[in-house]
């Protein structure tokens, strides 16, 4: 099959969490698999950096253009490379009015929030490739609210154009609450029709909606975790749209998010100091020493390191965590923080560092290298998450040897299976299911006690190890449901 990836973010070129990394890596997978894949991402000022930084040119496919949709009109040029380390073809959307900024998501320079003018050009100028390019994918698969019109344009007669006559839509939810919702004025900048201003299609509650046009116009719907899948049908976790996806339930599926194992990899990965396998582990301790160090924080014996990988916002439940921090750090703890996001929780942890600066270190940012040691040198990797579609962080986690500990929702409940004191022989972490600060203490006192269980350790240390979180899976999943969306 054909199929084109249509994706704000791609790793490692321009990311800002998990969306990227599926992006830069299923594609892969399913290109393993036999599929002819193409991917489409914004020439965002990140991503030119990272080619810089690489030594790679990419090569111009289409010359600067005038893309036209309704009463709308900018310029495209199109750049062709490949998808890092592999031959998987990714084109580049360049608008520097729209995608040269300092942050992936930053408001034009005069603080105008531009976000759903910047995305309709990206679809546009996506379908204009195609034409020029003789691109017909079979399969047009859309991730997130940035390219959820796609499926739209779809319906709204782009079939009746060469190179979607026969194309078919399969929509990826990866985060529910990201709907790119704007005020019903902004309809206009759709370029749609007016029949599609209407509570079937993309009019909601008076807004518009983009992510519920994907989800009622794509043939396929998928989410990141089947657990997931479930939640969002019911009001608590459904963000509003849980009426239209129980009633659609019949065309979405939770496929479970997979990870690079050759990017993620303990025994080869060139981020961390000192590398290690399951059966030998004492690369581990020698990169949690290197860690400490970095983080100024001294070794201590049978003090088990904690640790947050995260963008710092709401949906993390770090709530949870900063009521109850000192308390686990004087059970005997240690704790090093690497994240950036809301200002609240930014000076929480500056806070929580500054009362504990012999057993805490919180860096403010975004470091991929970072992130790399902390995986490999901490022992337990904290995700109190009050959702999470699928979560990547507790997966690299497990496959460096750290315990994650975490809230039973979403995907974690599909990829962690908490320590209860009886299920050694399975347990990968430790998990509470409330959203209560002191439940997220009680599985934190577990942990630190059990930290001192050697052998308890190493055994779920091993059993999370082993745990094969690889595409291949996942990408046969898809394969299946894009052959279900060619026949519907
Ligand atoms: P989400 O997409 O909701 O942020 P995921 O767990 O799916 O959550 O993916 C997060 C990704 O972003 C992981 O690859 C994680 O390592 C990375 N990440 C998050 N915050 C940072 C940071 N401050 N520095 C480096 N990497 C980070
Ligand atoms: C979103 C979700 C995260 C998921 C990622 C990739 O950012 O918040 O849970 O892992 O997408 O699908």
């Amino acid at each position: 099959m054909r199929i084109l990836f249509a994706t704000a973010e791609v790793a490692p070129v321009a990311k800002t969490g998990g969306l990227g990394d599926v992006c830069g890596s299923l594609p892969k997978a399913l290109a393993k698999l036999g599929h002819e894949v193409v991917v489409f991402m914004p020439y965002y000022r990140q991503a030119r950096e990272w080619f810089e930084d690489h030594g790679i040119v990419p090569e111009v496919a289409v010359p600067p253009t005038q893309v036209m949709w309704a009463n709308w009109s900018a310029e495209a040029t199109i750049l062709r490379t490949t998808l890092p380390e592999s031959d998987v073809p990714l084109y580049l959307v360049v608008n520097d009015h729209f995608f040269d900024r300092q942050q992936i998501y930053a408001l034009r320079e005069d603080g105008f929030d531009d976000f759903l003018l910047r995305y309709v050009f990206f679809c546009r100028a996506i379908v204009n490739a195609c034409d020029i390019l003789g691109i017909a994918p079979d399969i047009l698969h859309a991730h997130d609210w940035h390219t959820a019109l796609l499926p739209v344009y779809l319906d709204s007669g782009l079939r009746g154009n060469d190179s979607f006559r026969t194309t078919r839509s399969v929509y990826t939810i990866h985060n529910l609450n990201y709907q790119g919702i704007a005020a019903a004025a902004a309809f206009a900048i759709t370029g749609l029709h007016s029949r599609y201003w209407a509570p079937d299609a993309v009019e909601h509650w008076g807004q518009v909606n983009p992510m519920k046009g994907g989800i009622l116009f794509a043939d396929q719907v998928t989410t990141v975790s089947p657990n997931y899948a479930r939640e969002i049908q019911a009001p608590v976790l459904g963000a509003g749209l849980d009426g239209i996806l129980r009633s659609l339930s019949f065309k979405l599926t939770g496929v479970l998010n997979g990870i690079d194992v050759e990017q993620w990899d303990p025994a080869t990965d060139p981020l961390v100091p000192s590398n290690f396998t399951a059966g030998r582990l004492n690369g581990k301790n020698l990169t949690k020493r290197k860690l400490l160090k970095e983080a100024g924080l001294r070794h201590r014996a049978k003090t088990p390191l904690m640790a947050v990988v995260s963008r710092l916002v709401d949906q993390k439940g770090f709530q949870l965590l900063t009521p109850v921090v000192d308390r686990l750090l004087r059970l005997g703890a240690q704790l090093v923080v690497l994240g950036s996001g809301d200002a609240q929780f930014e000076d929480a942890f500056k806070a929580v560092e500054s009362a504990n600066p012999e057993s805490c270190r919180v860096w403010i940012g975004f470091d991929d290298a970072l992130a790399h040691h902390i995986y490999g040198g901490a022992d337990l990797l904290l995700m109190p998450s009050i959702y999470e579609p699928c979560g990547l962080n507790q997966m690299y986690a497990l496959r460096y040897g750290t315990l994650p500990l975490v809230r039973m929702t979403g995907g974690l409940v599909d990829t962690v299976t908490p320590f209860d004191g009886t299920n050694a022989d399975r347990a990968t972490g430790f998990g509470f299911r409330s959203t209560l600060p002191q439940d997220l203490f009680a599985a934190g006192w577990l942990a630190v006690l059990n930290y001192r269980e050697t052998k308890v350790w190493k055994t779920l240390q091993h059993n999370g190890m082993s745990i094969d979180f690889s595409w291949d899976r996942s990408a046969r999943e898809y394969d299946a449901i894009y052959r279900r969306a060619m026949i519907s």
